[in-house]
């Protein structure tokens, strides 16, 4: 049997009876940057995060940038962010010339642990940048207080956990800003690059909107120096069509997250991914932990059911950050992560038949 990473055309054929009109309707009234589409996406996403605003950009990093550059952070700042995320978390404190100040995650958790946070928080640092890594959110009660305690900002990084909820509420509205991120494979992904920036601060949607669109109110009146960040009509088009359907496809990988864990439960040699009292994961992906992961990869690869990693590399021992002098064992929780991560196939259209191939497979590989 061969079980995809992730099916995005069984995704696109029941869709695709309303994709098509709406991309002809963009084309047909020219509506290719910005427009009546994306304005009505950052309305129904707004609403949907519980904010007061969403600003739609050209990408997640782009979101990250800006919020980043709403607070006002720039050279000689320190924003920590986990060892373990995808790398663009930390390129956006790069970008404004600020350093990342790496800190390690939990282990069960696998998002940022608020006692390593603690102990990064410099003069310097001047935000906290937690990460809802593979769909959990970050314990953001505990971030909140660390970061109230300090007097800093905290920009949360939701790319992978649109929906996801935290004490009954969904990411988006925990700190000052909060990024998401629509390329194509994300829990709500456009056909092309896309992010957005939510908040309910009006003075950081107003500068990430001058921000986003060459740092013009009126047109050809610029009053910072701005970016080109602004999301195509056709991803706000594709967005607005996905939406509604993002909590039902949320449940769908709730549902096989909980198979996986019913058919793994007790595997000795397999740390599978739990749920906290409070934590509601939305499982961008579903990763198990286990010792000679490439092994395993490889078998079940050869067996039909594609894997990924994420990540194999942490953040701080890329070759980009090399100069920050963060050898191995800075961060030992991330470093263990990284060494036996393994991400099982997952989306909402996978079947109950594939997962219960993907379990049997993987334990046999394990033997
Ligand atoms: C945790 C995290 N942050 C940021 C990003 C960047 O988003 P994008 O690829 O849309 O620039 C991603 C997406 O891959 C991500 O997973």
């Amino acid at each position: 049997m061969n079980v995809p990473f992730l099916d995005l055309k069984a995704q696109y054929r029941q869709i695709e009876g309303e994709i098509l009109p709406a991309l002809r309707e963009v084309c047909e009234n020219c509506q290719f940057v910005l427009g009546p589409k994306v304005a009505q996406f950052e309305k129904d996403f707004a609403a949907f995060c519980g904010a007061k605003h969403c600003v739609a950009v050209n990408s997640g990093t782009s979101a990250l940038h800006l919020a980043l550059r709403c607070l006002n952070v720039g050279p000689g700042d320190e924003v920590i962010v986990p060892a373990m995320t995808f790398v663009a978390t930390a390129w956006a404190v790069s970008y404004t010339g600020a350093t990342p100040a790496f800190a390690d995650v939990e282990a069960a958790q696998r998002t940022l642990d608020p006692a390593a946070i603690e102990a990064a928080i410099t003069p310097r640092t001047k935000a906290i940048l937690p990460v809802h890594l593979y769909g959990m959110p970050a314990d953001m009660d505990a971030i909140n207080a660390v970061a109230a305690r300090h007097g800093l900002a905290v920009v949360e990084d939701a790319a992978q956990a649109h929906g996801a909820r935290y004490r009954g509420k969904p990411v988006g509205t925990f700190g000052r800003a909060c990024c998401f991120s629509f390329y194509p494979g994300k829990n709500l992904g456009a056909y092309g690059e896309g992010g957005a920036v939510v908040t309910n601060d009006d003075a950081i949607a107003d500068f990430a909107r001058r921000l986003r669109d060459h740092g013009q109110r009126v047109r050809y009146h610029h009053e910072t120096v701005g970016y080109n960040y602004r999301m195509e009509g056709f991803q706000g088009a594709v967005l607005g069509i996905k939406l509604p359907r993002l909590e039902a496809w949320n449940q769908g990988r709730r549902r096989h997250a909980e198979l996986y864990r019913r058919l793994l439960k007790d595997v000795p040699g397999l740390t599978v991914p739990s749920e906290a009292e409070g934590f509601e994961s939305v499982y961008h992906l579903f990763v198990i932990e286990v010792d000679n992961r490439d092994e395993i990869a490889k078998k079940l690869n050869e067996a039909g059911v594609q894997t990924g990693l994420h990540y194999p590399v942490c953040v701080h021992r890329q070759e980009a950050y090399a100069d920050l002098n963060l050898g191995a064992g800075s961060f030992p929780v991330s470093e263990r992560l990284a060494d036996r991560c393994l991400s099982l196939p997952m989306c909402a259209e996978l079947t109950e038949e594939q997962i219960r191939y993907v379990c049997q497979t993987l334990k046999d590989s394990l033997t």
